[in-house]
């Protein structure tokens, strides 16, 4: 199912920059930096947890890819610019050279800022097709508030300030509630909201959300200093060198697992309470739990 949902996605992506490049008056350039970090290899995580969110609440997930989509290019944008040479910068991103060492950091940071844009613009002109224009405004609501200074920029800020810093574990929760958390709350909100479930169930599985991007951030700090630079695909012991604050460098790489387990079971229990059985959800913890064991 996992792979279904990312072909589907990866289709409509490649779709929607043929359609919308061929209209553009500028050079070709912008849109293969754009296409470039979208389209390289990945898990689709965010995608996947709104289509099956929706699919869950018997939506029809067609109706709910250009919400996916926008997702992940949401996700392409912070990714570029935050392997930016003044954010952590990284050389190495999905197995191949970050953005700006193939395009440069001028061409970067703009692919970024138009991908932004493009996500939103995605949003507005599709789902206004099927969708009422009250939830399609509510829907763009999520998305801007996500991708700017009330999400993913609000981490990302702590994050660089809290560098070299003594360790403030108030400070650390905020970091990967905002800067990874923010997305997935996000996906999870857009699928929800696309089968509209009431809302003490969207309450919950936005606290399900929260969680699963807080664990999903200590994994990232984990496998940083487990796995190799060919495993990741990025950089392996970036943190360690770049004194990030981290799960790891807070708590040690034993207590970062048990934390990861941990919050793994809460939010087993939140789908139990909420009588959810999925085998996307499973698969998800399963296979993010074989790359945390053992190492
Ligand atoms: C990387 O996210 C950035 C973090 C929030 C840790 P992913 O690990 O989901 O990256 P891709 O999309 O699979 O490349
Ligand atoms: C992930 O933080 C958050 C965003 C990309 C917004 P990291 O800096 O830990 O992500 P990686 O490890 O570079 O993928
Ligand atoms: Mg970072
Ligand atoms: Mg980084
Ligand atoms: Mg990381």
């Amino acid at each position: 199912m996992i792979n279904e949902y990312k072909n589907l996605v990866v289709e409509e992506l490649n779709k929607y920059f043929d359609e919308y490049s061929c209209n553009s008056s500028y050079s070709s350039k912008i849109w293969e930096a754009m296409r470039y970090t979208t389209l390289l290899e990945g898990k689709r995580l965010r995608a996947v947890m709104c289509l099956e969110v929706a699919n869950l609440f018997n939506a029809d997930i067609v109706d709910v890819l250009p919400c996916a989509c926008s997702l992940e290019i949401m996700h392409a944008y912070s990714l570029i610019h935050d392997d930016l040479p003044c954010m952590d910068n990284d050389d190495l991103r999905r197995g191949k050279p970050t953005n700006h060492k193939v395009f440069g950091e001028a061409v970067a940071t703009l692919a970024g800022d138009a991908l932004i844009s493009f996500g939103g613009q995605i949003l507005i002109d599709k789902l206004s097709k099927k969708f009422s224009s009250e939830l399609v405004l509510d829907i763009v609501n999520d998305y801007l508030k996500t991708a700017g200074a009330l999400g993913i920029v609000a981490g990302q800020i702590a994050d660089i300030e809290a560098e070299n810093r003594e360790i403030d574990f108030e400070n650390l929760k905020y970091i990967h509630k905002y800067k990874t958390g923010a997305l997935f709350n996000c996906a999870v909100t857009m699928g929800a909201k696309l089968a509209n479930i009431r809302h003490e169930i969207l309450l919950k599985l936005q606290k399900y959300a929260d969680n699963f991007g807080v664990l999903f951030q200590v994994y990232d700090d984990i496998i940083d200093c487990t796995l190799s630079t060919n495993e990741l695909g990025k950089t392996a012991g970036k943190d360690y060198f770049s004194n990030k604050l981290t799960y790891v460098s807070a708590f040690g790489l034993p207590e970062a697992k048990n934390i990861f387990y941990s919050l793994i079971e809460k939010n087993r229990d939140i789908l139990n309470e909420l009588e959810i059985k999925s085998s996307v959800f499973e698969d998800i913890y399963n296979m993010l739990i074989s790359k945390v064991k053992g190492r």
